[in-house]
């Protein structure tokens, strides 16, 4: 596991992640608003999605721009793209519950599992023609 990340971190959100998701569920939706506005479309790429949920119930990165997405669709705004990678067994398989829940119900989410430089080829492919929008979303701890 990456510095930073271990057990602990996905059993309950701490005060800097909470701080990072808050602002994350501000600025996503302007975000994939304004930059989807030309086309309809964006494509979004959190390359250390890590799980998407803590073990608690609270929503990570993934799961909260997994949301947005969504909520764009149903309602005909914008339509995302969405890519994540994270490299960590242990953390990609309980981030493909959130993923793969999305998926069914109509999201384009695909999860990665590996490294997140392996996936930039297929997300600039995704991305031609289209706007995109990456977006970091790990808190600045030491090595990330
Ligand atoms: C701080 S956690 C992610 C938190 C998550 N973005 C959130 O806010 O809910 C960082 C994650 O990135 C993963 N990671 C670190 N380096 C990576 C890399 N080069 N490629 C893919 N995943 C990576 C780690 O395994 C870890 O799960």
């Amino acid at each position: 596991m990456s510095k930073g990340t271990s057990g602990e971190y996905w059993t309950a959100p701490a005060l800097p992640s909470r701080f990072k998701h808050d602002l994350l569920s501000r600025y996503i939706p302007k975000f994939g608003g304004m930059t989807g506005s030309p086309g309809g479309e964006v494509v979004h790429l959190d390359g250390y999605a890590g799980e998407g949920r803590h073990l608690n119930g609270e929503s990570g990165s993934a799961d909260r721009v997994l949301r947005v997405a969504a909520a764009h669709q149903g309602r005909g705004l914008v339509r995302w793209t969405c890519f994540f990678a994270e490299r960590s067994a242990d953390s990609f398989v309980q981030l493909e519950t959130p993923v793969n829940e999305y998926r069914s119900r109509g999201a384009d989410a695909r999860a990665f599992h590996g490294d997140v430089h392996g996936l930039v080829d297929e997300v600039l492919a995704a991305a031609i023609g289209r706007p995109r929008g990456a977006v970091h979303p790990c808190q600045p701890t030491a090595g990330q």
